[in-house]
């Protein structure tokens, strides 16, 4: 498993992971975390939960992973292959502005992704999911076809909506995500909020 601190890539051992997390009962796992912002704020302001950030890209994890919290970690991994490590584990799962990849594997339901996010969970935990209205637009979707698409995807993965909001430009600047701020300030900024919890 890759691990990335500061600019160094480490190679992590399942055990090493299993241990770091052995003392936590609440784990976050914020999937396509970019440059990690969203799992360093959170972690520092949530000492009693492990906050993990995932995503395939090193460069923009350098920063935000160089302080080495206690109760953070970034690994380098694609979205559809979770580490095993964290089946049953996760008490809270974000989903923060995908795109690419992720964002395709979401509205398409990809069985990889559907398989990953349902492995992770444990019972009634909470997966977030704020997706950008451009994102689905150059998609073709509009917000309505991509809220449905997505909440058929989390209930193919064994999650029930709870709620499923519109943000604007005020949530979206108060949210802790870089790409949330950078969009607040858009051309008509809007995004789909979902809250789904494992069923
Ligand atoms: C628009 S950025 C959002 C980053 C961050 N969540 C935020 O709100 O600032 C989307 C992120 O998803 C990541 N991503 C895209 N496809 C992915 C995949 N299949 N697995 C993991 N991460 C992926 C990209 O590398 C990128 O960092």
């Amino acid at each position: 498993m890759e691990c990335i601190q500061g600019k160094q890539s480490l190679h992590i051992e399942p055990a090493f992971l299993a241990n770091r997390l052995a003392d936590y009962d609440n784990i976050l796992v914020d999937i396509g975390t970019g440059d990690g912002r969203f799992v360093k704020t959170f972690a520092k302001a949530h000492p009693e939960y492990f906050a993990i950030g995932i995503d395939t890209c090193r460069e923009n994890l350098n920063a935000n992973s160089r302080g080495r919290l206690p109760n953070a970690l970034y690994l380098i991994c694609p979205a559809g292959a979770l580490p095993g490590e964290l089946y049953g584990r996760a008490s809270l799962i974000t989903i923060n502005f995908p795109w690419g990849s992720l964002l395709s594997s979401l509205v398409d339901q990809d069985t990889a992704l559907l398989f990953g996010l349902s492995a992770i969970a444990h019972a009634g935990a909470t997966l977030e999911v704020r997706v950008n209205g451009g994102a689905l637009q150059e998609r073709g979707l509009s917000l309505e076809e991509g809220c449905k698409q997505i909440q058929s995807a989390l209930t193919l993965a064994g999650y029930e909506t709870h709620s499923a909001d519109l943000l604007g430009s005020r949530e979206m600047r108060a949210t802790e995500t870089t790409w949330a701020k950078r969009l607040a300030f858009g051309r008509d900024p809007c995004a789909l909020y979902i809250v789904a919890e494992r069923t």
